[in-house]
């Protein structure tokens, strides 16, 4: 039973749980009309202390979508944080004005402070460099209709390893599934924090590579998760300079890459994807945003207990 729970971490629903809101999901895109009007009456809190385009904006189109009316601040400037309100007393206030709350904010742990002092469920919509599970539930979703099958995969994930928190999110997803395999490449300043591969990976047995070059590597792969650096996340902005271009994906590179193998990328893409891949037929990082604003929908609905 979802009702009333929050999301968190990605491991905070059961295998069989994201199923449903898979499921759920698929229904929506099949029927769209037959949800429009079922979250009637309620209201979502978008609550943005951090920059954002699409998820924002996904949170929103889906709650309107289905019925539901939003309200939130899209700056934390234009909030009563840069008062000094506590984050704590914030959460108080608005879930007494609506019934659920998407929240994006700068510090890791963030999101499950909220949840403690929220009446209504919670979704993490990024807290800092930790996690962001609802863009992986986009990401599921995509690798659901694009390859069938959560295992058996090689899952290629390049770019910022250490600060991005959508691949956090994604490699213990995907940790829960049988016989996938990941490649990660990244520069050695940027590669994966110790303790995902220490809790996550090598506890579960999962068999990992660490390399730092795409092209040697990817004629291996079924998905290639592109990622940008996180500019946003470096204390030294020389360094942010060097390590900025590391990796581009061009319409060379793809050569190499199999017939069937699907690139995703959560974007804001900056430069790590060139646009002449855009065309690439296995280039499927803008049908990735559709599926993440039909995967909030579901979300929403089943939290908020309106959907079977
Ligand atoms: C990601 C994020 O905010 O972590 N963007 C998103 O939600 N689609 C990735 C990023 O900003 O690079």
């Amino acid at each position: 039973m979802l009702k009333g729970r929050n999301l968190i971490d990605p491991m905070d629903f059961s295998t069989k749980e994201l199923d449903e809101i898979f499921n759920l999901a698929e229904n929506i895109i099949e029927n769209p009309e037959k949800y429009s009007k079922v979250c009637d009456g309620k209201l979502l809190a978008t609550l943005f202390f951090e920059p954002s385009t699409r998820t924002r904006l996904s949170f929103e189109a889906a709650m309107l979508r289905l019925g539901g009316r939003v309200l939130g601040f899209s700056d934390s400037n234009s909030s009563s944080a840069t008062k000094g309100e506590s984050l704590a007393d914030t959460i108080t206030v608005v879930s007494g004005y609506s019934d659920i709350i998407a929240m994006r904010h700068p510090k890791e742990g963030s999101a499950r402070v909220a949840s403690m002092n929220s009446s209504v469920p919670v979704i993490n919509a990024g807290d800092g460099g930790h996690q962001h599970p609802t863009q992986t539930l986009t990401d599921l979703l995509t690798i659901k209709s694009k390859k069938r099958s959560f295992s058996n995969h090689i899952i290629g994930i390049c770019g910022d390893l250490k600060f991005g928190r959508t691949v956090h999110s994604l490699v213990k997803a995907l940790s829960r599934y049988p016989n996938n395999k990941f490649i990660l490449i990244s520069p050695e300043e940027l590669k994966l924090p110790e303790y995902i591969k220490k809790e996550i990976l090598i506890k579960n047995n999962i068999e990992f590579l660490e390399v730092d070059r795409l092209e040697d590597i990817i004629d291996k792969l079924d998905i290639l998760y592109m990622t940008r650096v996180q500019k946003e996340r470096f204390f030294n902005e020389e360094e942010y300079l060097r390590l900025k271009d590391s990796y581009v994906l061009n319409e060379e590179k793809m050569k190499l890459a199999k017939e069937d193998m699907i690139i995703l990328h959560p974007l804001p893409r900056v430069n790590e994807i060139s646009v002449e891949v855009d065309k690439d037929k296995r280039a499927c990082y803008f049908q990735q945003t559709k599926y993440g604003m039909y995967v909030r929908m579901a979300l929403i609905a089943k939290l908020l207990g309106v959907c079977e």
